[in-house]
């Protein structure tokens, strides 16, 4: 960063310092100077110093601002410099319409901060989500990571129908409607359900990524995964199985259990992603998270 690009950069941290610890209307932050900034100077080093100004402010750690205004703060600031955010629309309950997907879970939050950290991961790759949800953790990698394909999956059809809505909310196209836009993932959205779905049906989606967000929470659904996993292990592209990473939320440590027992037996050996030391996104207190990268 040259030194009047950086004297320019650091007059904005005040400015967002202010208004968030005075819970200002997002609406009223300088994101128009930031954007300009970023496209000119170095942005994850002014990013993160809003961070440190902002949500990881010593007085905000003590005293945080409400869970909705920070996650909107964030939202919004991830996005930059594309001018973009992600907007979810999501149900205000754990469970709805039968299903735990139409809301978003500190697992998949906790994803999309490793993503954004990780970025090559997935960069140019084509990625498969399990369980995809509300959408949160494949829409912040579709709008930081750069996949050249990203497939959002569930089973359930209200899921599905939400999911297609956020999508579109947060301004990609789906793969019917795609114009020529070579910047931009190609997105589709699968009604995939690991009880029915084959390996033929897997290997089409030709995944170089796999990944699953807070999908652990019975034994059912563990069982369910491994054999999906499995079956994706005979999905090879370039003669190589796709990478895995799975994370969740340490809730029941018998679940957590089965699932690395139901690993071993399947033959698919898995390391611990070490835990990444930027928190973006507030998480419930006291919540253990964890990301097993799976070598299929
Ligand atoms: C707890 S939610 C997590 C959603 C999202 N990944 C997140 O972390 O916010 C679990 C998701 O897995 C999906 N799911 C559960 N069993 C499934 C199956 N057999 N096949 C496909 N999806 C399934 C559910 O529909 C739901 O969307």
């Amino acid at each position: 960063m040259a030194p009047e690009e950086s004297t320019e950069a650091v007059r904005l941290l005040p400015s967002f310092e202010r208004r968030f610890l005075a819970a200002r209307a997002l609406r009223s932050f300088p994101w128009q100077s930031l954007e300009e900034k970023l496209r000119d100077s170095s942005g994850p080093e002014l990013l993160l110093n809003i961070l440190q100004k902002t949500v990881k402010h010593p007085l905000c750690v003590k005293h945080p601002p409400s869970v909705k205004y920070a996650r909107c703060f964030l939202s919004e600031l991830i996005r930059k410099p594309s001018g973009d955010s992600v907007t979810l629309s999501e149900s205000t309950a754990i469970i709805s319409h039968g299903t735990t997907g139409l809301v978003t879970w500190d697992a998949a939050l906790y994803l999309a901060e490793w993503a954004m950290q990780n970025p090559a991961a997935f960069a140019h790759r084509t990625v498969l989500e399990l369980g995809s949800g509300a959408g949160l953790t494949g829409l912040a990698i579709c709008k930081t990571c750069r996949p050249s394909a990203y497939i959002f999956s569930d089973c359930h059809s209200c899921v599905l129908e939400q999911l297609r809505g956020n999508i579109l909310l947060n301004g990609l196209s789906l793969e019917a409607d795609v114009t020529d836009d070579s910047e931009s993932p190609r997105v589709t959205v699968a009604q995939l359900d690991w009880d029915v779905v084959t390996a033929p049906q897997l290997a089409a989606f030709q995944p170089d990524v796999v990944i699953a967000a807070d999908v652990l929470y019975c034994p059912e659904t563990v069982l369910s995964l491994v054999r999906v996993l499995q079956r994706l292990s005979a999905c090879l592209k370039n003669q190589q199985a796709p990478d895995a990473y799975i994370a969740f939320t340490v809730r029941n440590p018998e679940t957590c259990q089965l699932f690395t027992n139901e690993l071993g037996i399947a033959g698919i050996p898995w390391e611990a992603v070490p835990h990444h030391d930027q928190k973006l996104f507030p998480y419930e207190e006291h919540s253990e998270m964890a990301i097993l990268k799976l070598t299929l």
